[in-house]
């Protein structure tokens, strides 16, 4: 494939985000992952990968189970809320996950029952004493060199002393095996910033056996072979992403190889239900670096001690700040999908998240640079340049607009390669500015051959120019597809084609696909200006 020098995808493409707390309802960190995660999916499926996309609910562990006693609620019922309105959430942003895993499913605890009693045959559990510092907050226990003041720098609470009984994982077994493999690109950890941060961690300490278990915890899995115990809420959640493919916690040949049975075929729709675990391993697992550390330690470690393939890559983007400030609840700064949706439309809100920062670095969010964003590259840029140029189109007898052969055949054709090897190396800030580019190229190319003047004067160059014009708006609505598919659709339709969902890539990519004597149709204001 054009311009990329690492891809390796075999034709099919599994990406995952994390399994999001439920203890809050979806916030636009959440919602950042999960469209960037989209978007890559939708690219994948596009070009034909046969592709599968997870997202999931993170449900145990005794932070959520107080936050649901707080609300006067059983765990389940609290869980069974919060889940449903973060899949009312992604359903509301188009979003295409093929399922959504929750980790209170019966299904998936048995399996990390399973996954778990292998570990422990193995003689990777074993029973030991645990005392360090816990934060609630996290979910994790701290070292002393975590703490800022005393305080956990995430919660800014006091983190407590905490010793118990507890079964506890090898994770210092593994620690020579996984340097060599994150060192090598064998397990890839991407920005090379976030590998080089894992690698010294690694280096300078490196992994220490970890409590794998709680025995004052009752909103968890059980251990199968001690039921006094639930399990580590990490160690239950990471399995997610096996059991988000129906895997049911046994260990066989083909999975533990990685070869897995997809057949190289167009998935573009499909919801997959079983074979699924042939997807593993993941191709890509996105993430913020909050939680980077544990992704880059027990999670492949419990692969290995699961004998399984660990994931290709791991992709850490940035952090939002909201103005500047940490988003929370007692600022008062929270923005829901829901808010981004009202106010600029699903397409819209989609494509401000997604282009508001470079992606795998962090970023400062706010409402007025959305407005701003959103008027500049969508009112202005995309939905006025389809308008008027279908406007024009109406205007002229449809059987008069030519493709004629001329060089800016040559210059799409550079666009894609880039394009393509933009999304294919996760740049997709960089996928997002090749369509800008191509927005404002065609602008200029408007205003220097002025159609309007041609099509008054009965000028015969009229023909070629709406059609360049109308042949790169098409290919501009392909490559816009995967970060606003409803627009890229509608833009479609109004140039009298059909679907993008159902279009053979390689040649929807050629220059031409617009048909001469197109039914050119007016649509309706993608973008009104705000
Ligand atoms: N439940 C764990 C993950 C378990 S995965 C086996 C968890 N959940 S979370 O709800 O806190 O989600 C964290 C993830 O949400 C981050 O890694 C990131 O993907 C996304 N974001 C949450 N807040 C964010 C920002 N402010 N900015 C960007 N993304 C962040 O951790």
């Amino acid at each position: 494939m054009p311009n990329s020098n690492k891809i390796n995808f075999n034709n099919k493409f599994y990406i995952t985000t994390p399994v999001y707390y439920v203890n809050a309802s979806p916030h636009i960190g959440h919602t950042y992952t999960t469209v960037a995660a989209d978007v890559l999916a939708r690219y994948h499926r596009m070009i034909g990968d046969k592709t599968f996309f997870l997202t999931g609910a993170d449900e145990h562990g005794a932070k959520i189970e107080e936050v649901a006693r707080a609300a006067g609620k059983e765990p389940q019922e609290f869980t069974d809320e919060v889940a449903a309105s973060f899949q009312l959430a992604w359903g509301e942003l188009n979003i295409s996950n093929d399922n959504f895993i929750r980790t209170s499913n019966p299904e998936h605890k048995k399996a990390v029952q399973k996954a778990l009693q292998f570990m422990y045959d193995k003689g990777d559990i074993y029973l030991g004493k645990y005392e360090s510092l816990y934060c609630k907050g996290c979910e994790q226990y701290l070292s002393e060199k975590d703490l800022v003041g005393g305080l956990c720098p995430d919660h800014k609470i006091k983190p407590e002393m905490m010793s118990e009984e507890s079964y506890m994982f090898k994770l210092s077994k593994y620690q020579e095996e996984l340097l060599a493999k994150i060192k090598s690109d064998e397990l890839e950890i991407l920005p090379i910033e976030r590998k080089n941060e894992v690698v010294s961690f690694y280096e300078n300490g490196g992994l220490n056996d970890i409590s794998f278990s709680r025995k004052n915890v009752k909103w968890g899995v059980q251990l199968p072979w001690d039921k006094k115990h639930t399990a580590y809420v990490w160690a239950d959640a990471f399995l997610n992403y096996l059991t988000g493919l129906d895997w049911n916690g046994s260990i066989n040949a083909s999975l533990v190889k990685g070869v897995g049975g997809i057949k190289n075929e167009k998935s573009t729709n499909l919801r997959y239900s079983r074979g699924n675990i042939d997807f593993w391993p993941a191709d890509v697992q996105l993430m913020s670096k909050d939680i980077l550390r544990v992704h880059a330690t027990i999670w492949p470690a419990m692969l290995l001690s699961l004998n399984l393939p660990l994931p290709k890559t791991l992709f850490i983007h940035g952090y939002f700040l909201i103005d500047g400030q940490k988003m929370s609840k007692s600022l008062g700064n929270v923005i829901t999908p829901g808010d981004l949706v009202k106010k600029y439309g699903v397409d819209g809100a989609r494509y401000l998240i997604v282009s508001a920062t470079t992606f795998g670095h962090d970023g400062n969010i706010g409402w007025d640079k959305f407005d701003e964003k959103y008027n500049a590259d969508l009112a202005n840029g995309l939905g006025n340049l389809a308008a008027r140029s279908v406007a024009l189109a109406v205007k002229m007898e449809k059987s008069k607009i030519k493709n004629k052969n001329d060089n800016l055949k040559l210059k799409i054709k550079q666009s894609w390669n880039r394009y393509q090897g933009a999304l294919e190396d996760f740049r997709i800030d960089a996928g997002i500015n090749i369509i800008n580019n191509e927005i404002k190229y065609l602008d200029g190319y408007i205003t220097e051959n002025k159609p309007w003047e041609l099509i008054k004067n009965e000028d015969e160059r009229v023909g070629a120019v709406m059609y360049n014009i109308l042949e790169r708006i098409r290919h501009i609505a392909l490559m816009a597809y995967p970060f606003m598919p409803d627009t890229a659709e509608k833009i479609y339709e109004s140039l009298g084609l059909g679907m993008i969902e159902k279009v053979k890539f390689e040649e929807a990519i050629k220059w031409g696909g617009l048909e001469v004597g197109i039914n050119v149709k007016k649509s309706n204001s993608l973008f009104p200006r705000i």
